[in-house]
């Protein structure tokens, strides 16, 4: 065994070389990857007693892409260019043995090679676009030849990754190792050997690209593309393929990969990727901090929260009792679990013994005592803290010792909560968003006595379960919510200077949200927090209560809604809203779009500031996770912090002054030291 350099071995086993990358965690092909791979495939191209070059690696995965923290800088050494011309100048037969994940510039790198074989569990992707970026090795190049034009496509317009038995019948790899990876990959090229079959480049392999591809390429490009910019390109790119000789198609996507690599989008969606890896590193609780077992799960109230709560668990096959106050909501509850898995299994998503399976894991009960058992209990009750302080003591009687006990409050204090019980170290909040079962974020919420095993706990079930966890402090909404409230309350000031609902709904779906706070309101429903005895018919929100308009639930609150449920702005909304305005003397005047802009986003760039001055939040991005996966941020805009940070904070400072609002004292002083939230 040679040390080519410190991530890249060479040994010869027989007439084979076998290169060897050992980049933890992930063989990322950073620069001395890059410098090992040719090296190393220059020394065994030139010893006369190898026949055939394996490229194999260490560790838990076959390379999984481009080294992304060396994007945005200026390149050095060899790129990736002059590491595809090595492979392509090789005069030996070259396999790549594949088990983990081979995405980006990994699965480049295996195309380059002339033979692919995999473990039946490896996954093949090129999931650039999520990085805002297109394949920058040629994948756009010899994905296409390889794997034929409608799988090239998809993979790289979606990102999304496919398995080896996709890879297989499609062609990107040549077979499938049942046993030990290098064995097998030694077998195949003893085979290969002995057929006289020799090199075969992916760049001379042109049948694949060959033909008239015009319907699918149009049809690609008339997909909705949500805002991202990434997609087209690589479309654009792969279609280059079908029309230009290889170079000049290589050249084409490189000339893509370089201007989208300088793009804001990339920039943002690069900064979201190692944002959501941050969020789980949590300052003052150390990785090796002692986690609690969570075997079984009870969870108090069995609504619309407390259902989708119990099936998170049930699919990670985690049993869980759930607690009603009277039989016909449990049954009632259960019933909507039970619509939910098997609608999900009818769509196909999995197999309606699954859906079976999934179901049989969760008991209903009427009696606190079947919680007795449980080592997490989530209590999701009404949002009223006489009813959760009730329900917390009476739980603190029964919780086994060492139990977590959690509330998926919105806004109450979870201090106040925890002080009822004799264990406040146990307590802390959980806060899912609806659909509880569909939306990936998860709050959890550290009240001041939470223990640090505890929050440990948390965040590892996040994961279980297949949420993004991040970790907040106590505070009315606590990061996301009670950024939502500042944007909605300038929102619903708007509406009473003269906006529509859907005129401020309208500038927010352009920004790229999938829907405007008005709409959301709708499908929340109206009714939630609001108190018909404290209704003075003063807002349009009072007004469309009272007139049974309660949102999606009811047909229509600030929209009408159709069978399938779209929205239209609502004549009856329109004329209460007229009506007020002529009530309260008001002459409503058209807003223009940027202010509604400025004063959406604003109040909750500002109020994310002072989270943070609080120290409500670990970090900006942490915020910026809160807004991508609890409402809908557009991504390719990296968040509300980010979004200040790119606009400059002394805009969004004189934004906040020009509108009358209290400044955070952090934005003011980040605005005087010429910092941006990226630097604390
Ligand atoms: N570059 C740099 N660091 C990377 C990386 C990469 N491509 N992929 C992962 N890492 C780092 C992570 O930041 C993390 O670091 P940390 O421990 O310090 O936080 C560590 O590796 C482990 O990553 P995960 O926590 O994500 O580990 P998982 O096991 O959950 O997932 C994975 C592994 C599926 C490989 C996932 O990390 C992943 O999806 N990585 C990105 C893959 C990707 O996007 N590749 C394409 C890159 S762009 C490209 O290749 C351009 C080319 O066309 C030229
Ligand atoms: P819901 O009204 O749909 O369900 C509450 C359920 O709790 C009812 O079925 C009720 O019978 C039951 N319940 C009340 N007291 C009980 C008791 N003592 N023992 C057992 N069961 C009891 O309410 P929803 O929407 O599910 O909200 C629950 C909690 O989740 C609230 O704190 C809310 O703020 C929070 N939440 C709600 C979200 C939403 O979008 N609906 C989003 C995130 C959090």
């Amino acid at each position: 065994m040679t040390a080519i350099n410190p991530v890249t071995d060479l040994s010869r086993e027989g007439d084979v070389a076998v290169i060897t990358i050992n980049n933890p965690p992930v063989n990322a092909l950073g620069l001395l990857v890059r410098e090992g791979l040719i090296a190393a495939l220059d020394v065994a191209g030139k010893d006369a007693a190898v026949r055939a070059i394996l490229l194999i690696c260490a560790g838990r995965t076959f390379i999984a892409g481009a080294d992304i923290s060396e994007f945005g800088k200026p390149p050095s050494g060899p790129g990736f260019m002059e590491t595809q011309n090595a492979f392509d100048a090789a005069q030996k037969p070259l396999v790549a043995a594949i088990h983990g994940t081979a995405l980006g510039g990994g699965l480049e790198t295996a195309m380059c090679c002339h033979y692919r074989v995999a473990v039946a569990s490896a996954k093949f992707g090129q999931p650039e676009v999520n990085l805002g970026l297109i394949p920058g090795a040629g994948g756009t190049q010899r994905l296409p030849r390889l794997a034929g034009v409608p799988k090239a496509l998809e993979m790289v317009a979606t990102g999304k990754p496919i398995g080896a038995a996709d890879a297989l019948a499609n062609g990107l790899i040549d077979e499938i190792v049942p046993g030990d990876l290098k064995a097998g990959a030694m077998d195949f090229i003893a085979r290969l050997l002995a057929s006289g079959k020799g090199i075969r480049r992916t760049r001379d392999l042109n049948d694949k690209v060959t033909g008239d591809f015009a319907a699918i390429f149009s049809f690609a490009k008339g997909q909705n593309m949500r805002g991202f910019e990434a997609p087209l390109d690589a479309i654009n790119a792969v279609e280059a393929a079908t029309k230009l000789p290889f170079d000049e198609g290589i050249a084409f996507e490189q000339k893509l990969f370089l201007a989208r690599m300088m793009s804001a989008q990339s920039a943002a969606l690069r900064y979201l990727f190692f944002a959501e890896r941050k969020v789980a590193k949590i300052p003052d609780v150390p990785d090796d901090t002692p986690t609690l077992e969570i075997k079984k799960v009870g969870i108090i109230g069995a609504g619309t929260m407390g259902g989708g709560i119990a099936m998170n668990f049930a699919t990670a096959g985690i049993p869980v009792t759930i607690l009603e106050m009277k039989q016909e909501a449990l049954d009632h509850g259960l019933g909507v679990v039970k619509k939910n898995y098997d609608s999900s299994a009818a769509k196909g998503r999995f197999t309606a013994e699954e859906a079976q399976k999934r179901f049989s894991l969760l008991t209903g009960t009427l009696k606190m005592e079947d919680l007795g058992d449980c080592d997490l209990i989530i209590e999701a009750v009404f949002e009223r803290m006489d009813i959760k302080k009730d329900v917390f003591a009476k739980l603190d009687k029964i919780a086994k010792p060492g139990a977590i006990m959690a509330s998926n409050t919105s806004f109450l204090n979870i201090d106040e909560i925890a002080a009822v019980t004799s264990r406040p170290d146990h307590v802390l909040g959980l806060h899912f968003f609806s659909p509880a079962n569909v939306m990936k974020l998860l709050e959890i919420v550290r009240g001041a006595k939470t223990s640090k095993p505890v929050v440990a706990t948390a965040m590892k079930l996040a994961k279980t379960i297949g949420k993004v966890g991040v970790l907040v402090g106590v505070a009315y909404g606590f990061v996301g919510n009670r950024m939502l409230a500042a944007r909605s309350v300038e929102a619903d000031k708007m509406v009473m200077e003269g906006a529509f609902p859907w005129d401020i709904d309208k500038v927010l779906v352009k920004f790229g949200f999938p829907m405007g706070g008005f709409a959301m309101w709708d499908l929340a429903g109206l009714d939630l927090g609001w108190v018909k005895e404290e209704s003075h018919g003063e807002t349009l929100r009072d007004l469309l209560n009272e007139a049974g308009r309660k949102g999606q639930k009811t047909g229509g609150g600030y929209y009408d809604y159709d069978a399938a449920r779209k929205p239209t702005p609502s004549p009856v909304t329109e004329k209460l809203l007229t009506d007020l305005w002529a009530k309260k003397g008001i002459s409503p005047r058209a807003i223009p779009e940027q202010e509604i802009l400025e004063r959406s986003l604003y109040p909750m760039i500002n109020e994310g500031a002072k989270i943070l001055e609080e120290g409500k939040a670990s970090r900006a991005s942490d915020i910026d996770i809160v807004w991508l996966y609890g409402y809908g941020f557009p991504a390719w805009r990296g968040g509300p912090m980010f979004y200040a940070d790119s606009i400059g904070l002394d805009t969004v400072l004189a934004g906040v002054r020009k509108y009358g609002w209290t400044p955070s004292a952090l934005l003011e002083k980040l605005v005087a030291e010429k910092k941006k939230f990226a630097d604390l």
